[in-house]
């Protein structure tokens, strides 16, 4: 391993489960915002957006989540509930990867939800390099009306990711344990 080959940036990247303050300042995430939008994006249409969400706004989001499952499991127990309502808090800072697709003629609304999933992961690395730690999450909670009434999303858009930030905390992750890559050559 070189630890001056910049392609141990790609390399080195783990997901970090264990994320506590400091979160990204104000600087630092728009830097890792605009690098997040350095992805292929056929049209230029930039087909997705960010909703940053910290302080308060993570047990809000808790709220929506716990109101969510609530109204999709009418049985779920309070102590149910409240594990859901804690799960933003597991970072000092989430930010919301948005897929915002639009119509058009030669872009097809899955090569702009490709963009957005390539800005999602775009912004692990660029956290990544900052020294700041990610993981990107999903779950059903993303498609809960609401939860996507709490994002403010239109009918069009989506949660793509909760790309969960702040300072790595815990264990450093092992060595990626299947880094060979399936390659067939065609010559
Ligand atoms: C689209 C997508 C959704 C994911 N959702 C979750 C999730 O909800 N919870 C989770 O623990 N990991 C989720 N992961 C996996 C982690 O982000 C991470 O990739 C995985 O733990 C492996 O760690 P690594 O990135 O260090 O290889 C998701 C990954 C992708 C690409």
């Amino acid at each position: 391993m070189n630890g001056d080959d910049p392609l141990e940036v790609l390399r080195g990247r783990r997901s970090r489960p264990a994320l506590a303050a400091p979160a990204p300042g104000p600087a630092e995430l728009h830097d890792l915002l605009v690098a997040a939008c350095a992805v292929p994006d056929h049209g230029r249409l930039r087909p997705f957006r960010f909703v940053v969400i910290d302080d308060a706004g993570l047990g809000a989001l808790g709220d929506a989540f716990a109101a969510a499952h609530a109204e999709r499991s009418p049985d779920a127990s309070p102590a149910d509930l409240a594990r859901t309502r804690r799960k933003p808090l597991r970072a000092p800072m989430i930010v919301a990867v948005v897929c915002a697709p639009v119509e058009h003629p030669k872009v097809p609304v899955w090569e702009q939800r490709a963009a957005a999933v390539c800005a999602a992961h775009a912004l692990t690395i660029a956290a990544h390099v900052r020294g700041f730690g990610a993981m990107w999450r999903t779950g059903w909670y993303g498609d809960a009306p609401k939860v996507r009434a709490h994002l403010d999303l239109l009918d069009t858009e989506d949660v793509t990711g909760w790309i969960y930030l702040g300072t790595p905390a815990g264990p450093v992750p092992a060595p990626r344990p299947d880094a060979e890559p399936a390659v067939t050559w065609l010559r």
